[in-house]
Formats: structure tokens, sequence, C-alpha cells
């Protein structure tokens, strides 16, 4: 079979795929979203299911009414479509359902960190997200597994560090694809080593669960993924809902990272008795909207299937590549010619800053896209060449137009057609810079233009 994004009918699964957005000029065109890596539109079938439960909607665990045992029994349903999608133990796993990534990653630290094993390191990577590298700071020692030139991560150098720090390791912590250059890592690959060298291992699979099929394998295999995070909001459902998954000892026995209602048992003056997990993870009212959305967007995406949805995006991914590297001065931030990537291209088209860039492309074209360091400080400076000092240095600079890159990002509802009006574009910007520049810089400052996309107010903030 060939996967022909321009010829699927899947971007009618899509809400606003078809919507108009005005020109600099008032003119008005059909929006193109290519910044699916930040967040995905809304499917239909999404809202059709919250409309669908929306006059059952009611408390979750708290009420003993009719509609509140339908709420919390959808809720519960939840967890076992999430467990299905990806492959959980039914049995040993629980699915705890948390606002986000960020908050899953933050909580597992929380937990972990308070196990009384000798195990003591955390390895995380040089290509990681803020929310899989800080949360781990401070509270464990943390070392970075190393990537090569190109930003793919050294698998060499992940085993070198399990061998140093043998029998210390308590998790790899590892993004299942990259934000940034779309890399695949080979998690499974990875897993395997992990338990080799007695650790275990999270996967981000924020950037990951949306784009592809992910196994989490059984727990007598070595290629078991211990814990799996992601966020709903990069799945096409919104609503503000996270997923982590881990095995359930692992919560029986620590304090939850939110206390309050719904967390507990019994509580006297004196004395707190914790409910089981996953309930003891979910303090305060859970939110039904986001777990009712969450799994409508997974049974539409198996519906799809997550193999073909992985072809269309590598379809449009190839097509994009093959006519952006004739675009004159483009410079890539990946490798992309080695298969091994989710649809996410970074780039700066040299000679154009690139703050400026995603005001042309929206103000020409009605093209969305993302500049900055998007979330992924560390990993950014290094495919730049910025050292450390370096990027302190233009930190402080305060006319310094700091560094960064564009990112185009797919979703499989994306088609040849946008690709081609995105080359189009870019191609007579290349050939027009001082035009383009001058028409989008003298405008706005710096400092306004971040103001005028809403994005970062200030440069404290940049590219986050
Ligand atoms: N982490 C998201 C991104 O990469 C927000 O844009």
């Amino acid at each position: 079979m060939r996967y022909d994004p321009t010829n699927n009918n899947l971007r009618n699964l899509i809400i606003g795929a078809e919507q108009k957005v005005p020109l600099s000029d008032g003119k008005e065109v059909t929006a193109i979203n290519f910044d699916n890596a930040a967040t995905t539109p809304i499917l239909y079938s999404v809202l059709k299911e919250i409309n669908q439960f929306a006059p059952w909607y009611s408390s979750v665990h708290r009420g003993a009414g009719y509609k509140s045992k339908v709420s919390s029994d959808i809720y519960e349903q939840g967890r076992e479509v999430v467990q299905s999608f990806v492959n959980s133990d039914k049995e040993k796993d629980i699915v705890i359902f948390t606002k986000n990534t960020t908050e899953s990653i933050n909580m597992l630290s929380f937990i972990l960190s308070q196990q009384k094993y000798h195990q003591k390191v955390i390895l995380s990577t040089s290509m990681e997200h803020a929310a899989n590298d800080l949360p781990w700071r401070d509270k464990f020692k943390v070392d970075y597994v190393e990537i090569d030139k190109q930003g793919r991560l050294s698998i060499e150098d992940l085993e070198d560090k399990l061998i140093r720090y043998r029998g210390s390791v308590k998790l790899v912590s590892v993004t299942g694809a990259s934000n940034v250059t779309g890399y695949l890592n080979p998690i499974h690959k990875i897993a395997a080593l992990a338990h080799k060298y007695d650790a275990k291992i999270l996967v981000d699979g924020a950037q990951l669960v949306p784009h592809t099929t992910v196994d989490m394998k059984a727990f007598d295999t070595v290629e078991h993924i211990d814990y799996l995070a992601f966020s709903s909001h990069k799945m096409y459902a919104p609503f503000g809902s996270g997923v982590l998954i881990g095995p359930k000892d692992d919560f029986m026995e620590t304090n939850p990272f939110l206390q309050g209602g719904g967390a507990i048992r019994l509580v006297t003056p004196g004395r707190v008795q914790w409910d089981e997990p996953a309930g003891k993870e979910e303090a305060g009212t859970p939110n039904i909207m986001g777990v009712v959305a969450l799994t409508a967007a997974i049974k539409t995406l198996q519906s799809v299937g997550m193999d073909t949805i992985y072809k269309l995006e590598k379809a449009l991914y190839d097509y994009a590549i093959s006519h952006m590297k004739n675009i004159p001065d483009i410079k890539f931030y990946s490798d992309p010619f080695k298969g091994d990537t989710i649809s996410v291209i970074p780039f700066n088209l040299l000679g154009i800053h690139h703050d400026i860039l995603p005001l042309i492309l929206s103000g020409e074209a009605g093209i969305a896209v993302r500049n900055g360091f998007f979330c992924t400080h560390p990993y950014c400076e290094r495919l730049l060449g910025l050292s450390e000092n370096d990027t302190l240095q233009k930190y402080e600079e305060d006319d310094a137009l700091f560094p960064g890159m564009v990112r185009v990002s797919f979703g499989f509802y994306n088609n040849y057609k946008e690709i081609d009006r995105f080359i189009n574009i870019q191609n007579i910007i290349a050939e027009d810079k001082e035009y383009y520049l001058s028409k989008y810089s003298k405008v706005l400052s710096l400092t306004q233009i971040n103001k005028e996309v809403g994005r970062c107010t200030n440069r404290t903030n940049f590219g986050c």
C-alpha cells in the first residue's frame, strides 16, 4: 500500500482543518498547522463523545447518585482503554491519570525518591525536554547520556554509564522521540540494557505515543518498559489530562505526590490512611472530561491504525525534506536521511532570525510553526554548537538576538499541498530576505514580537 497523505480523507476527522485565518494584508487563507509537536487539534470524535457523555457528567468516586456511578465507571474504563493501547500489564501496572507528561514525571520522581534502596543515580540524556530533566535534579544524582554529532543518543555511552554506576542507577529516563529532532530512540534496546544492569526505564512518551505503536511488553521480558508517561493534548484530545503507567507495587508504600480528598481511606487528627494506588495518586476531583476525551481519541487513533499514522507522517516528512533541502540557505539541525524519526524538522533559514521567520510564515501564508528552544534547552544549545558559556553570555547580552531554531511538526491529517505552500513561501522569502526582514522586524521590536504571538513575553523565558 502506498501512503499518500494528499488522498486520504483522515483530514475530515479534525476540527478546524479548514479554518480560515487572516494574512498581514487582510486576505484570508486556510490555516496550516505545522506545530503538532506542541499541541494537536481536536478530533470530531472527541467532541462527539464529550457531548454524548455531558448529560451524565457528575462527580467521580464521590456520589451515590446514578450519574455519579456512570461517571465513575467511565473513568475507570478509561484506564483499561489506556492499558490496551500501550499493552501495559493489567494485573501488575496501574494507570494514574495526571494533567500531563510533566506532572507524570514529577510524580514519578517524588515517588521513587522515597524508596529506601541505595540506587540514587538517574541516567537522563542530553536530548531531554525539561520535563524529563528538571524533576530529577533536586532529588537524585543525575547524569546525562551523551549524544553524537548529529544529536542521536549514544547507546555506547549509555552502556558505559550503566557500567560506571553499576548498582547505583535507579532509572534510565529517556524520551521515546525527540520534540526537537524527531529522532526515535530504540526504547526496547535501552530497556534491555537498563535491566541488564539492574536499572529500570521510564519512557517520556509525549512525542512517541501519538505517532506510532507503543508496546510496553511483558514484565518478564528484558525489553519491558517499566514506566511510561504521555499527554492527551498531543494526541488530539483537549481538557488537560495525562498518564503515568508503572508497577502498582512501587506506589504502595510511598506518600502521594498530591495530598487531599480521594487519596485517603481514613483520616483522624493524628493519622492518615492512604487509599490504594491509583486512587492514592489522584487527590482532588478527577478530570473526567479529560479522560473521556483521551479514551475517545485513543479509539479513533486505533481505528485509523498507529502503523498507518506512522507511515502517513513519514511520507509527509520525506516529502518535506526532499523539497526543503533545495531552499537556498536552509540549515537542518537533524540528520533527516536515516529514517529513524517522527515527523519533526528543526531548521533555520540563514539570514532570517528564528523569531522572525514564524511571523513571516504566519503573516504571508497562514502557516503556524514554533521556534526557540522548545523547552529542550541543553539539547538545542548542543545542536546549535553553543557551549554553556556561549549560552550564558548571549543571554546576558541585552541587544543580542538570542539563538534558536524553527520547527515544523506534522500530524496525520496534514498533506502535500500544505507542504507545497510552505516550500513556496520559503523560496519566496529566501529570494528577498531584505524585504521580509524589513516588513516584519521594522514594525515590532523582538519583545513586542513575542507579545504579539502570545508566546514568551520576555527573553528570560525564551523558547520555552
Ligand atoms: N513540549 C512541547 C513542544 O515541543 C510543548 O512544543
